[in-house]
């Protein structure tokens, strides 16, 4: 067919991802016959939980599929008020939940529901890869700040404050964080709340609660609005059941926040892709309700825990790489910058992500595209042999380079 073929200016703006290249090398050493470690994954190895499988046999046997209702079943919106209103300690109608296809779908619908050109969200670098390109989809202006591991990774008042003004309409908060597991507590949730509220009254908080389930050594997530009481209640709340519930593939997330902003968003959703899944709807149910699946959630999050250790423990055996431990999520964020400057063979975290590959078989996402280059993102959702023998590799490989 022919290539003449004129996309448009949006998409054309949109970078292609940087690690789908690490991925299709990966893809391409494997069906080589090489056999390819992987801290790529962003998704948890395991099964979803047997009640959520069991619901969806069931459905699927017994019933017909016909179309969910748009902003979701009024089984799963009053679920998913019950189980955000235990989190954040507030009441939520159904009214204030649209469940989407994915949080990242929730997002994007609150970006077009929202956003005016022109109008500037607020993130701390290193951030997940999509939110400055769904920002900029949907007209808005990615503010960018940066944050470090002297900060924990973390947002800081002091950071955030220059960057607020007249144009800021939302300051995106993910906690545990991906790419780098960092956990905020409640004072410090409060004092961004602070700063926010007394700097952009106009702004809102958007809390991306993800991963709040996975959480180790006693960490809790704290909720924005318990943390934010008495300062501000302009939250909106994104969530689903991917990560705490292995469920990435059905493809379920939601947004709770004031109903004016759930019916616009219901809108779009409605003139582009209807209603999630009307079998997923049926599963995030069970994964919310089934007294069964907490005990599920609990071994998944005790492996995890373990496997965190692995990798920390494993990495530390590698020459120029530092990590913080990490209080979620099922990554972590190593500071490889020794290993591209200066005299290092390697110019870029992205060229040392794919020599890794190539000649370690070990395949890592570079940092980069989560504006912090110098560093890589291991995931540690895999196996512990592979994580053992993963690190091992990495370590061999690195002792052999200049470092900077
Ligand atoms: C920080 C963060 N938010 C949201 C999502 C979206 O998850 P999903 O669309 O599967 O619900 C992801 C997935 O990687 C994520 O890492």
């Amino acid at each position: 067919m022919t290539s003449d073929f004129a996309i448009s200016k949006r998409a054309a703006a949109i970078k292609p991802s940087a690690t789908l290249a690490v991925s299709a090398k990966a893809a391409e050493l494997r069906a080589a016959g090489k056999e390819v470690l992987s801290f790529a994954a962003g998704e948890p190895d395991f099964k979803p939980p047997t009640a959520v499988r069991e619901a969806v046999a069931k459905a699927s046997l017994e019933e017909p599929i016909h179309y969910a209702p748009v902003p979701g079943t009024p089984a799963l919106r009053d679920a998913v008020a019950e189980e955000l209103g235990a989190f954040h300690q507030r009441a939520f109608a159904r009214g204030e939940v649209l469940v989407s296809c994915g949080a990242k779908h929730s997002l994007a619908n609150l970006f077009l529901a929202a956003l005016d050109p022109g109008d500037a969200v607020v993130v701390g670098a290193p951030y997940w890869v999509s939110y400055p390109a769904m920002v900029g989809l949907a007209g808005g202006v990615p503010v960018t700040v940066s944050t470090s591991r002297a900060t924990g990774w973390k947002l800081t008042p002091e950071a955030l404050e220059p960057v607020l003004g007249p144009k800021t309409r939302f300051v995106i908060l993910n906690s545990p964080s991906n790419p780098t597991g960092a956990g905020y507590s409640k004072s410090e949730l409060r004092a961004l709340g602070e700063v926010v509220a007394r700097k952009t009254p106009q702004a809102w908080i958007v809390t991306d609660d993800i991963y709040r389930n996975l959480v180790y050594d006693g960490f809790e997530a704290t909720s924005a609005f318990v943390a934010m009481q008495g300062v501000t209640d302009r939250i909106i709340a994104i969530d689903g059941v991917s990560k705490t519930y292995a469920m990435t593939g059905h493809r379920v997330g939601f947004m709770a926040g004031p109903s004016t902003l759930i019916s616009a968003a219901s809108r779009i959703q409605s003139q582009t892709t209807s209603g999630a899944a009307t079998l997923s709807q049926k599963a995030a149910v069970a994964a919310l309700t089934d007294p069964s699946v907490s005990a599920e959630v609990d071994a998944m999050r005790t492996a995890f825990a373990r496997r965190r250790g692995l990798i920390l423990e494993g990495l530390a055996a590698a020459p120029g790489v530092e990590v913080e431990k990490p209080d979620g999520a099922f990554y972590v964020f190593a500071d490889v910058s020794r290993h591209v400057a200066g005299t290092a063979k390697h110019d870029t975290d992205i060229e040392l992500a794919t020599w890794l590959l190539e000649e370690a078989l070990v395949a890592t996402v570079p940092g980069t595209p989560f504006g912090a280059p110098g560093h890589l993102r291991l995931s540690y959702a895999t196996d512990d042999a592979s994580i053992e023998e993963g690190c091992r590799r990495v370590a061999k490989a690195l002792k052999s380079l200049p470092t900077a």
